[in-house]
């Protein structure tokens, strides 16, 4: 988030480093960022040896966040900044492209020496820099494409293009030093709603996906229709806490042929109706009862279907990711759950479930462990798809 303060800070830096006297400067050497504070630099030695830390500055621009983030060794999160435009959207009641794109070029460059400040690094200090280049909204994964390749050219680093969806699993990674591939993941954002295993680093196997709505759409969709207005899903969350969950009985869908598949649309058009329904017989809708027992069809649905594929498959170790993860219901359910079926459950802290440029970091590591660079043609691929290149 961008505050005052931070900004001031910002600034103040910077006066110090172009007041600093060119022998001075020269003295800290290249690799060292002419910041106060902890100083971290990869040309740290041991043994005489150059260090063989990995820092990534990692650029998020695929929806409504502009975000940096400077990640260690893809685990050790070094800073992590969001500069959020739902302010700007929820005049609109959603995300308007053109605005997000416009917004992403104004806030960029702020957010991305934010990042190196917090972190207390330099732009020559990072190993490589990475971006989400999909899926998304194109004008907007523009701006951060372009930058990240303005950036690595300039500072002659290697690039790495990161899938968006990889980056929301990575994010598990962050605080959970002991996870590591395989295991089962439940992805519940805005766009998508996938259940996979995750084989190793980057490489998924897709047990179901939905067919129709995404989870967090299903959300967005329902708190617009009630008058919660946008966003959408932690707005359903809050309300829900304040109602009874077995108010409503709305529908669970099943999906024929794949046990694994989800659909949400059955579900959001019964909500709709019951809204009709009640406006009709001039009957007041209690919201919050409407959004608690919404909230649990939709948790049980996910929660089911995903202890039912670890068990199936023999995984005993279950996480989830995106920004519907981020739901204290389906936390909550899901660690109930886990714990019945001796499944051990990993979520990120709900920071590292929306939109966040770390998680953008952590996956860039794995990806630039295994020696993926991005050329100077990256581009931005809107509907690029999980485990696609
Ligand atoms: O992952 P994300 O930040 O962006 C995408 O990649 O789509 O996910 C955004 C989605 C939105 O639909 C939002 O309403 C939903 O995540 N969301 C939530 C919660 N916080 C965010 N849904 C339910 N409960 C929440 N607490
Ligand atoms: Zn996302």
């Amino acid at each position: 988030m961008q505050t005052e303060e931070k900004r001031e800070s910002i600034e103040e830096k910077k006066e110090e480093r172009m007041e600093m006297p060119v022998s001075e400067a020269l003295e800290q050497g290249p690799g060292k960022a002419p910041v106060s504070g902890a100083e971290i630099s990869v040309h740290d030695t041991e043994n005489g040896h150059p260090s063989e830390d990995v820092y990534i500055l990692a650029i998020e621009s695929s929806c409504d966040e502009t975000a940096a983030s400077v990640v260690k060794n893809g685990r050790t999160v070094l800073s992590n900044i969001i500069s959020s435009q739902i302010d700007l959207h929820t005049l609109f009641g959603g995300v308007v492209p053109e605005i997000a794109s416009r917004k992403h070029i104004e806030k960029i460059n702020q957010v991305i020496e934010e990042a190196l400040t917090e972190a207390h690094m330099s732009l020559e200090e990072m190993t490589a820099i990475a971006v989400t280049y999909g899926p998304g909204l194109v004008g907007a994964l523009l701006v951060g494409v372009a930058e990240a390749k303005a950036l690595a050219y300039a500072a002659k680093k290697p690039l790495v293009g990161v899938h968006h969806i990889e980056g929301h699993v990575s994010a598990n990674f962050i605080e959970n030093p002991d996870l590591e591939p395989p295991f089962m993941c439940l992805i519940v954002s805005g766009g998508h709603t996938h259940l996979v295993i995750v084989k190793d680093y980057g490489e998924f196997e897709i047990l179901g996906r939905t067919r129709d709505d995404a989870a967090g759409e299903a959300f967005d969709k329902v708190a617009r229709a009630v008058g919660l207005g946008y966003p959408g899903g932690p707005k359903v969350d809050k309300a829900a806490k304040e109602g009874n969950p077995h108010a409503i009985e709305f529908p669970r869908a099943k999906v024929g042929d794949n046990p694994y598949d989800f659909s949400f649309s059955g579900l959001k058009s019964a909500v709709l109706n019951y809204i009709n329904h009640a406006k009709m017989m001039c009957e007041e809708i209690n919201v919050p009862d409407l959004a608690a027992s919404f909230q649990n069809a939709v948790v049980e649905v996910l929660v089911s279907r995903t202890i039912e594929a670890a068990k199936q498959h023999g995984y005993k170790r279950v996480a989830i990711a995106g920004g519907v993860a981020s739901n204290s219901a389906l936390r909550a359910g899901m660690e109930k759950a886990c714990k019945e079926a001796g499944i051990q459950f990993f979520h990120p802290s709900p920071i590292f479930c929306t939109d966040n440029a770390a998680m953008i970091g952590a996956a860039a590591y794995y990806e630039y462990k295994k020696g993926a660079r991005a050329g100077w043609d990256l581009n931005a691929v809107p509907n690029l798809k999980l485990g696609e290149r």
